[in-house]
């Protein structure tokens, strides 16, 4: 293994170009304490909402909408994206960058509210893409409800997979931590999963459902 693989992250994190729209998203996104996802991460989600064809995504964690005007970029025109956050101040923002990126407002589906409480109302095997970057203790339940969701052949992306660097050293044991080495463990273990986990951002973990 090369000594150099950080600096090859840092190398595809600072390839991406951003316009001013997602540097407005950003800019939102610092003011009201979110962490969006990384440029890296941002371009994979577009390059992977294109390749999928989706016409149905589910986004768990809108925050000031990076990740959403991401993907509303590679989905096609006619699709939808229903996004979901218990911050109505986020939703308010995420509306605006998706305004200013030009998408159309029927094609976001913006849902406030705990997604533990929505998740359940979305129907079975409607969903082409689900995106999880919401609250980390809810991933396991998010994962249940993701494969739930997906139609056979739908794309689930996990994002913070690696929580920071940490899910590979057995000897952090941090809550968040462990959380994700189990949601890693069972993607890699769900037979009706195709899995493969990504080190772009803190970790892109992907999945298709047979
Ligand atoms: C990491 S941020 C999402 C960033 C966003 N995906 C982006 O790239 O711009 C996580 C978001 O999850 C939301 N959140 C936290 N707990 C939640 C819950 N129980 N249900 C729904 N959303 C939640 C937060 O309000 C926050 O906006």
């Amino acid at each position: 293994m090369s000594a150099d693989k950080s600096t090859s992250w840092s190398y595809t994190e600072g390839l991406p170009s951003e316009d001013e729209v997602l540097l407005r998203a950003r800019e939102r996104s610092h003011e009201l304490g979110v962490a969006p996802v990384s440029p890296g991460v941002g371009a994979a989600l577009t390059v992977l909402a294109a390749a999928s064809k989706a016409q149905t995504a589910v986004e768990i964690g809108t925050g000031a909408g990076v990740s959403g005007v991401c993907l509303l970029r590679g989905l096609s025109k006619n699709s939808v994206l229903t996004t979901i956050d218990v911050d109505v101040e986020h939703l308010k923002a995420a509306r605006e960058a998706f305004a200013e990126a030009g998408s159309p407002a029927n094609r976001t589906r913006t849902i406030s509210g705990r997604a533990a409480d929505v998740l359940p109302r979305l129907t079975d095997a409607a969903y082409d893409l689900v995106f999880i970057d919401g609250d980390k203790q809810s991933f396991p339940s998010y994962l249940e409800q993701a494969v739930r969701l997906l139609k056979a052949g739908g794309l689930l992306i996990i994002n913070d997979a690696l929580d920071k660097d940490r899910v590979s050293d057995p000897a952090i044991r941090e809550t968040s931590t462990v959380t994700l080495r189990q949601v890693g463990k069972a993607v890699r273990e769900n037979e009706n999963l195709f899995s493969s986990l990504l080190p772009t951002g803190d970790g892109l973990l992907l999945a298709v459902k047979r």
